[in-house]
């Protein structure tokens, strides 16, 4: 009997029982539509806004507003498509990581269809953006810049302090509002404790199904005073920028997920840390497995590793026969093969790139499960060498 081991915790997580026990009330019995003006309308209302002020209170908001979103991928296109049609005419000019999550660069590829020019900073090898080339990339049209708080895949956490105190100097020195600076943080946001005005971020994208509540709901922290043009057109709500009646469960799972996360963070961050060492050591001593990033960099859930060659891809599947689930790149490519393009905008070939593993550890994985994956992948390394070389 095959032992399961789920180490994609950077897709998704399972929902904290808690968090359901939570939600559950507000399918069967506080069914009202938070926008009826009636007792019934009143009571979600006040949940909802309840839940909202939690959520930018963990945050580290003291004002602004959170927009109820389908996840991280419609808070990442609202924040550059509603920034992009509502500043426009300040400027044209993006500046862009390059190892964003597809949402973003996607809707930056969008947005060059339609005029806008967007400047790509690379990652060096370390897994960080180049902080001096996204400084020399601001002209005065620059309206946003938008990088990750951790990457997806390495899990490398990005010098978003150092941006926003770059941005924050930029603009008092211009005088202008722009450029404003958004944070993809679909991977921090339940893992490490964020402050949005301490540095000075105008947006936040988070996505519930990441941090142990529900899927198909996140948000986007957006800062006072900040306009944004609407993706969905309906009856006005989330203030005229999300039509639509809101996930009212899917809010009060995501506010009691992230207050968790936040009570358990220490625990958690510690048992991370503890098992995320354990893998590492032993990873690094087997032959021809390479760590691509430093764990002084990366959140400690994150371990990314190639192994040279053997397509990650292969490794995935032989590890999958034998119950493991673990990730090649993003999730969202597993089913599209491309070498990542990560690993590509750090330096590495695309040879190297595709031979990319990507371990997510989670709060339910205990040392015996790693024990097992890791004679696991010790077991199919050798096979794989001994009977058929894939690369
Ligand atoms: C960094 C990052 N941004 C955005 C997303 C998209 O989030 P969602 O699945 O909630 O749309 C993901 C999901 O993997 C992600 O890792």
């Amino acid at each position: 009997m095959p032992r399961y081991v789920y180490l994609d915790h950077a897709a998704t997580t399972p929902l904290d029982p808690q968090v359901w026990q939570a939600m559950k009330p507000y399918c069967l019995d506080v069914f009202g539509n938070p926008n009826s003006l009636h007792l019934f309308g009143d009571e979600a209302d006040e949940a909802v806004q309840q839940a909202k002020g939690d959520i930018l209170h963990l945050l580290g908001a003291k004002q602004g507003k959170i927009v109820l979103t389908s996840g991280g991928t419609e808070a990442n296109n609202l924040a550059l498509m509603g920034i992009a049609q509502t500043y426009k005419h300040q400027g044209r000019h993006m500046v862009i990581s390059a190892i964003e999550h597809d949402s973003v660069l996607s809707t930056c590829a969008s947005l060059a269809k339609q005029g806008f020019t967007i400047h790509y900073v690379p990652a060096d090898r370390t897994g960080r953006v180049r902080l001096d080339e996204l400084e020399q990339a601001l002209t005065e049209e620059t309206i946003l810049v938008s990088v990750m708080h951790a990457n997806n895949e390495t899990g490398v956490i990005q010098p978003i302090e150092d941006i926003g105190r770059l941005l924050q100097a930029k603009r008092l020195k211009q005088g202008t509002k722009t450029p404003f600076f958004h944070c993809d943080a679909v991977q921090t946001v339940g893992k490490i404790p964020i402050q949005v005005d301490e540095w000075n971020i105008d947006l936040l994208s988070f996505s519930a199904h990441k941090f142990y509540g529900p899927k198909g709901v996140g948000g986007l922290y957006v800062q006072k005073g900040i306009r944004l043009s609407p993706l969905l057109h309906g009856g006005g709500q989330e203030y005229g920028w999300r039509s639509g009646t809101q996930n009212v469960p899917g809010l009060i799972g995501a506010a009691c997920a992230l207050k968790q996360c936040q009570a358990h963070h220490d625990q958690d961050w510690q048992h991370y840390t503890a098992l995320n060492h354990m893998m590492r050591e032993t990873l690094e001593s087997l032959p021809g497995i390479h760590l691509t990033v430093s764990a002084a960099y990366a959140l400690p859930t994150h371990i990314h590793f190639r192994c040279e060659r053997i397509e990650g891809q292969a490794l995935m599947q032989e590890l999958s026969k034998r119950g493991v689930a673990v990730s090649t790149s993003s999730a969202c490519h597993a089913r599209h093969w491309a070498p990542s393009h990560v690993m590509l905008a750090m330096g590495f070939s695309d040879e190297q790139a595709k031979q990319a593993v990507r371990i997510s550890l989670g709060r339910n994985i205990t040392k015996e499960d790693i024990h097992y994956v890791l004679n696991q992948i010790e077991d199919i390394v050798r096979t794989f060498r001994n009977s058929y070389v894939l690369s």
